[in-house]
């Protein structure tokens, strides 16, 4: 190979810092591209080549195709007018963190394979424990311990696997519970496990999950002969972040001897604010807990974590150790191997951007953070009360609130569509049973008191 082709240390300094600019630039400039990108479905592919290029091109023409062809099919997750989803947002700490875990370049499958890519992801996700206020025993130092991973979805799927390889039946008979507000990655996560019984239960008038319901189809379910494996409880669901009974599930697994898993992937980041943690009450007795500092923490995706209360029934389902991976640390047993808690081998060092965060912020910033978010979200709440043109839909705890036009579905939709038609921000139309509604996520990085109200301004205009 001709290695004149690489980018010397010189041109990459200086690409770099042109890219830092390219960064910087955008996130000042961001408002004025519409929120959601207006490209129809093909029409960046059309404008790409059908094959990679055979030869070197210059590094500008890549420059000039990312601002051209790929910048128009953008949408803007960083805008402060976003309000759709839940948020993804990011920070100029996180972003220096993945720089240098992309130069770094290290492999963290192992602790061999790069010691501090190990040992920090400990040190943060105890952190993080004692920050949430997480039951001591969750930390690595007693016989739980967290990962970090990509996604809640892969930390259901860990957490529904660890449940079939130490429940009391053959797969075919084992029964996964969940409300019927549960995020999609639960039941994706059953069926790739294998389970073949997957029961959604019915919500209350708050959308949390309906415990005597839950109650009555475990019996029936015991009464055919099935046994119940695994229950999801939600804190903070997707569309509405309504809060399942954490306490009251848990004590019910606990009797059934079923493994409680705790989705909190939204609404985690919040409990590292006192105030909130009444809302998952309970949670020394569950199993395993899962939240995403990439929605609502600063911390740009992918950054999910996942925590165990035992640690040693997760290994017991996960652990493979073929002969390539042997090495001295492992088998001293002195050491954690990331590698066995989850599904991949190999592991980015996403811990570093994390501790970044961290120590950029504080907790104390962090807190502010989210506090400002959801206090954004409650007088949003009390000016869309009062108007008379609106009602809100469910319980607003944190930084979502759900909203409805009084005029009906249709008048719902239509002011989901143009307010996001008109490309000044980003919601979310959905439907709750078969009620239209609309989800106002307030969480971006850069969303101030003057953001929302423009936004009030639209809905006010559009309603
Ligand atoms: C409650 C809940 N669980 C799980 C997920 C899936 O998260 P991920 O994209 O990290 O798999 C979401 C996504 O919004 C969610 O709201």
């Amino acid at each position: 190979m001709n290695h004149d082709l690489h980018m010397d240390p010189d041109e990459f300094r200086r690409r770099g810092y042109e890219m830092v600019d390219w960064v910087a630039d955008y996130l000042v400039n961001i408002e004025q591209f519409p929120v959601t990108s207006p490209v129809a479905p093909g029409q960046i592919r059309k404008a790409l080549p059908d094959t990679a290029p055979e030869q070197p091109e210059p590094f500008e023409a890549v420059m000039r195709d990312l601002d051209e062809i790929i910048m128009p099919g953008i949408t803007h997750w960083q805008s402060p007018h976003w309000y759709a989803y839940f948020p993804a947002n990011s920070s100029g700490p996180s972003l220096l963190g993945e720089i240098a875990a992309a130069g770094l370049g290290v492999q963290g499958m192992l602790w061999s394979t790069s010691p501090a890519a190990t040992e920090l992801e400990t040190v943060v996700v105890d952190w993080m424990a004692d920050l949430l206020g997480l039951p001591r025993a969750w930390k690595t130092t007693a016989q739980g311990g967290g990962v970090i991973q990509m996604s809640a979805s892969d930390a259901t799927l860990v957490a529904l696997v660890t449940a079939r390889e130490q429940a009391a039946g053959p797969v075919d008979r084992l029964v996964v519970y969940a409300s019927d507000q549960t995020h999609s990655s639960l039941e994706k996560g059953a069926r790739i496990a294998g389970f073949q019984h997957v029961r959604a239960i019915d919500v209350d008038a708050e959308f949390a999950i309906d415990i005597a319901a839950l109650q009555d189809a475990i019996a029936a379910d015991k009464a055919a002969g099935l046994v119940p494996a695994f229950v999801c409880a939600t804190v903070g669901t997707t569309a509405t972040t309504a809060i399942d009974p954490v306490r009251a599930i848990a004590e019910t697994a606990r009797r059934e001897g079923m493994w409680c898993h705790v989705d909190a992937a939204y609404a985690g980041s919040a409990m590292i604010c006192p105030e909130f943690r009444h809302h998952q009450d309970g949670l020394e007795l569950v199993d395993s807990y899962t939240f995403n500092p990439h929605k609502w923490m600063l911390t740009n995706f992918d950054c999910n974590i996942y925590y165990v209360a035992d640690r040693q029934p997760l290994l017991n389902a996960m652990s493979i150790l073929p002969p390539y991976l042997r090495n001295e640390a492992t088998l001293s047993g002195e050491v954690i191997d990331y590698r066995d808690w989850h599904v991949p081998l190999g592991r980015r060092f996403r811990s570093l951007k994390l501790w970044f965060v961290l120590r950029h912020y504080g907790a104390e910033g962090i807190r502010a953070f989210i506090r400002e978010h959801v206090r954004l979200a409650q007088d949003l709440a009390a000016k869309i009360t009062a108007d008379g043109r609106f009602e809100l839909v469910a319980p607003h705890p944190f930084g979502l609130i759900v909203i409805r036009h009084v005029d009906g579905d249709a008048a719902t939709t239509r002011l989901a569509k143009r307010l996001n038609d008109s490309g000044k921000v980003a919601v979310t139309p959905t439907t709750l049973g078969d009620m239209a509604a609309l989800r106002i996520s307030i969480g971006s990085t850069r969303t101030t008191a003057g953001h929302v109200n423009q936004l009030w301004s639209l809905i006010d205009e559009m309603a």
